[in-house]
């Protein structure tokens, strides 16, 4: 048995930041119902295609444990569907435009008539206030949530980073809110509505420069590689590098081959704790007491100095060497690893962090398992499904409808017969 074995979601996500909420829910065992237009489907599916016709990499990577129904919430007939649907799950989970789901005639006072079991839990761009009705994609919600003002060097401009953080991340915070509320309905018997906005999830993971945003009200953030430097600091937190967003001091050194190899750099932390083995590992033994070296306070204004020396260093290993050689005396350090990197690391494949997956379109392809492991309730990865592969099967058990029934939808245009029409065709 799974950890959420038995609950089941309406799941009206498509793209990347409300799909990614709902597989994790799949992979801790909900029965996920995925609702896409007839014909049509998630945009992701034909989006950035590497195999023609096939579901595209970025569908299907989103997409796991979940199941496809095609239905047409705006016909009068994909309403009543709909309605026993909503009646049928314990969680509808949406990331459309604002008010889309109104214009369907779902507003959430609907909802609560319908079911008021029901969990109904949105991601929106923003929360309410002035942008409330925008659109938003990923990069947006980097830059309004504080992020891309952070990220970046000194005098370079603003800088977006490659984790997902609006979409995957605030998908994540939804989560977490989906079965927060599936624990309170444990005691209330009432569903509720969970909205995360991006703009507050990537915020929420940018707290740490709202701290140093507050510090810059009593002087310079001396930690930051500029105030070794001795550049000025401005009104706002500065974007700030390579530097740690910690009180350890860190910096990405080049290691041996950066000239031609571009990942072949090393993340170097000079935690206090082990300053004197930092010392004698680079070749500076006579800074474990030199009094402008030997406490961190002293290091402060000559970090950018010392991460050179450092480098000096690193430049002679290749990243792995560096972390064997820190490894042992306490040196906390990250080699820098690729995609390419990542995808070959036996460990990963160990541990289902990455998984193949099998697909009948496409083939093979690697994906990212599920990060959070559970010891009783593991995460086994089945292939997305194709479009609407699953409408008979969730009309019949689901509503109990009979083929009569699921033929007259089909026809009315209400469900969509893409599937059973593809599979007829390849037979
Ligand atoms: N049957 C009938 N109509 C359907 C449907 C279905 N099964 N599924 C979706 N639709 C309709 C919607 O009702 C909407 O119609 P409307 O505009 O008449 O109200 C329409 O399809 C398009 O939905 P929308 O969400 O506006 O898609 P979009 O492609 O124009 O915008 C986003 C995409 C991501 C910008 C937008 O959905 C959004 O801002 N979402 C919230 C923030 C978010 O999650 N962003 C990150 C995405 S990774």
């Amino acid at each position: 048995m799974k950890a959420l074995d038995g609950v089941r979601i309406l799941d009206m996500t498509h793209v990347q930041s409300g799909p990614t909420c709902t597989q994790l829910l799949a992979w801790f065992g909900a029965d996920v119902i995925k609702v896409e237009r007839p014909g049509v489907g998630d945009a992701t599916r034909g989006q950035l295609r590497d195999i023609p016709d096939a579901d595209s990499l970025y569908f299907t990577m989103l997409n796991h444990n979940k199941r496809s129904i095609t239905l047409n919430t705006k016909s009068e007939k994909g309403k009543e569907i709909f309605e026993g649907l909503l009646k049928a799950c314990d969680v509808m989970v949406e990331n459309f435009a604002p008010g889309a789901l109104d214009r369907m005639g779902f507003s959430w006072e609907r909802i609560q008539e319908i079911n008021p079991r029901l969990i109904y839990a949105s991601v929106k761009g923003f929360g309410p206030g002035p942008y409330e009705d925008c659109k938003v994609y990923e990069n947006v919600a980097q830059c309004t949530g504080g992020s891309a003002s952070t990220t970046g060097f000194l005098g370079g401009p603003p800088t977006v980073t490659g984790a997902q953080i609006g979409d995957s991340g605030t998908g994540l915070h939804l989560a977490l809110g989906i079965v927060t509320a599936l624990y309170h309905r444990e005691k209330s018997g009432k569903g509720q509505r969970v909205l995360a906005a991006m703009q507050d999830g990537v915020l929420n993971l940018c707290r740490v420069k709202l701290r140093d945003q507050q510090r810059l009200e009593h002087g310079p953030l001396k930690e930051y590689s500029q105030f070794g430097q001795g550049i000025e600091f401005g009104e706002a937190t500065p974007r700030a590098g390579n530097d740690s967003g910690g009180g350890q001091p860190g910096w990405i050194v080049k290691c041996k081959g950066w000239e031609t190899d571009p990942d072949a750099y090393v993340y170097f932390i000079t935690q206090a704790a082990v300053w004197g083995n930092i010392c004698d590992l680079i070749g500076e033994p006579d800074w474990k007491e030199h009094p402008d070296y030997a406490k961190p306070e002293a290091r402060l204004d000559k970090i950018p100095q010392i991460f050179d020396r450092i480098e000096e260093w690193t430049k002679t290993k290749n990243k792995f060497e560096v972390m064997e050689a820190c490894n042992p005396l306490n040196i906390p350090c990250g080699p820098i690893l690729s995609m390419k990197e990542l995808a070959a690391e036996p460990s990963l494949r160990e541990t289902g962090t990455i998984v193949e997956v099998d697909h009948p379109t496409r083939g093979k392809y690697l994906t990212v398992g599920n990060p959070i492991k559970l010891s009783d309730s593991p995460a086994e990865v089945v292939r997305s499904p194709l479009l609407g592969e699953h409408t008979d099967e969730i009309l019949s058990e689901v509503l109990d409808m009979d083929n009569e029934d699921i033929a007259a939808a089909k026809a009315d245009g209400a469900v969509g017969d893409e599937f059973a029409s593809s599979k007829a065709a390849a037979e």
